[in-house]
């Protein structure tokens, strides 16, 4: 099952409903139980009576297998420090991003190097990657809208990246790129904040699309 803290936002509705399409049990997480409900039932029926469940954060940290951190910056840390026992050994894709919009976009100032990074200090026993960074969820909600891009996957054990990359192939128009280390995602959150201006200057959603990378099935060769 496919869990999402903050999934009553467009960003984990938007990637459940996308999962829920490629065939996933999804479950979207909130701070109430009956919110999350609500929203699981509409994305339900976008993804044609899919299993597409609702509950509170605590009950999708619980039941997760894979578990997407789809909260906005300020609510990670109150949200994380209180599951860190329900997301231990877990497979965790962050997709904060730690940004302000006031006077256009730019990144804050996370101690910890990007908020993927302080979610690895957050859940110690976690095994955390970043990716989805840059998609555009209200392309994402709709089911009619071809999606196209990248998705950079950062994380420290490839063999995590490399679920990630896979999670993100089976999104039709979506490829999954390896991209390295933890890190990295301190350059995704900032591309983001780069996107955001550029679709504002275009009146567009554009995203990344990296050359140079064939192959079918997109393995990288190093780690
Ligand atoms: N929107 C996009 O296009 C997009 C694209 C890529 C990445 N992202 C990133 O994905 C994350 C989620 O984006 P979003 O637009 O879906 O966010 P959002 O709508 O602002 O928030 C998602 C959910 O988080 C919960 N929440 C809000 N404030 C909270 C707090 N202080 N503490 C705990 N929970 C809180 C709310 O759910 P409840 O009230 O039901 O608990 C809300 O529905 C963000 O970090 C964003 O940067 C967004």
């Amino acid at each position: 099952m496919i869990g999402f803290l903050g999934g009553t936002g467009p960003q984990g509705r938007g990637l459940g409903l996308r999962f829920a399409l490629a065939g996933y049990s999804v479950m979207l997480g909130s701070r109430s139980a009956e919110r999350a409900e609500a929203q699981a039932a509409g994305i339900k029926i976008l993804a044609r009576g899919a299993d597409v469940r609702g509950g509170a954060n605590e009950e999708v940290a619980a039941e997760s297998e894979v578990c997407f951190i789809a909260l906005p910056y300020e609510g990670q840390r109150p949200t994380l420090e209180s599951l860190t026992g329900q997301l231990e050994g877990k497979l965790v894709v962050n997709c904060v991003n730690a940004l302000a919009l006031d006077g256009g976009p730019h990144l804050l100032n996370v101690e910890a190097g990007s908020s993927a990074e302080e979610c690895r200090q957050l859940l110690p026993g976690a095994r955390v990657t970043a990716a989805f960074h840059t998609v555009s969820a209200p392309k994402l909600l709709d089911p009619d809208s071809a999606l196209e891009g990248d998705v950079p996957v950062c994380g420290d054990d490839p063999a995590d990246r490399e679920a990630v990359v896979r999670l993100a192939n089976v999104i039709g128009g979506l490829r999954g790129v390896h991209a390295g280390p933890l890190r990295h995602s301190r350059t995704l959150e900032a591309m983001t904040a780069l996107i955001i201006s550029i679709n504002t200057l275009y009146r567009t959603s554009a995203g990344v699309r990296f050359t140079g990378i064939d192959g079918e099935d997109n393995r990288a060769d190093g780690s």
